[in-house]
């Protein structure tokens, strides 16, 4: 069955992709496509026995699917969608009791990490350009706010990149401000230094299918 690609969280629109389901658990196209890439890269940078905090995690099969690629870590999903939030409780069954309960964080909010535990790692995946840049700011603020120094912040998604921005980036940029003016293709100069400012060094940038890229952030020693 395929759901809205939106539904509406307090008075604004909170955008989700296109999914099939089966009772509760969701089905994503784009995550059946990039889970494995995604899980495969996370797993040779999460710390060892992490704690993983995720947010904006839709369907939750990247949590199966990270959780599945490394059997010693644990992952807390979130989401503001609710229904976003019963797929992943359900999904959560195929990770050995590793998967807890889902958090309803918005990254909207400036103390949307108040209550999110003591996270190892932060992973955040297509969420970025299809929610206001806030969120961007909010996600590296808090990122500081609950990392220890030398934890990873594992961003994935698309990104320009001036000159060799590719086509189909840009025309995704123009059709995401159609929607929603306040959404778009980050400019990745724009990330790394809004997590630099925050106390963040962006340690690598790997290509992945179809023009998106992995960028892992450290956390940098207090100075
Ligand atoms: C394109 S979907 C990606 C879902 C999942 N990470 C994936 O890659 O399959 C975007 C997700 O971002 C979430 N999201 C949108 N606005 C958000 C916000 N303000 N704070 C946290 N998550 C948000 C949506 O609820 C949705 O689950």
């Amino acid at each position: 069955m395929k759901t809205p690609s939106s539904s509406l969280s307090s008075s604004q629109t909170i955008a989700l992709e296109t999914r099939d389901s089966d009772a509760d658990r969701l089905m994503s196209p784009s995550a059946a496509r990039n889970r494995a890439p995604i899980a495969e890269l996370l797993a040779g940078i999460l710390p060892e026995n992490a704690q993983v905090l995720e947010i904006g995690s839709g369907t939750g099969e990247h949590a199966v699917a990270a959780c599945q690629a490394r059997a010693d870590i644990r992952w807390q999903p979130s989401d503001p969608d609710a229904q976003s939030r019963r797929s992943q409780a359900a999904w959560a069954s195929e990770a050995d009791g590793r998967i807890s309960a889902p958090l309803a964080l918005d990254l909207r909010e400036a103390d949307w990490f108040a209550d999110a535990g003591a996270p190892d790692a932060l992973v955040c995946i297509n969420v970025i350009h299809i929610s206001p840049w806030i969120v961007t700011e909010h996600l590296a603020a808090g990122a500081a706010a609950l990392l220890p120094a030398g934890a990873p912040v594992y961003l994935y998604g698309p990104y320009q990149e001036g000159d060799a921005t590719a086509p189909s980036n840009l025309e995704f940029d123009r059709s995401l401000k159609t929607r929603n003016p306040d959404w778009g293709v980050r400019a990745l100069a724009d990330v790394v230094a809004v997590f630099d400012r925050a106390g963040f060094v962006l340690e690598s940038r790997t290509g992945m299918p179809t023009n998106n890229l992995s960028l892992v952030f450290r956390k940098r020693e207090a100075s």
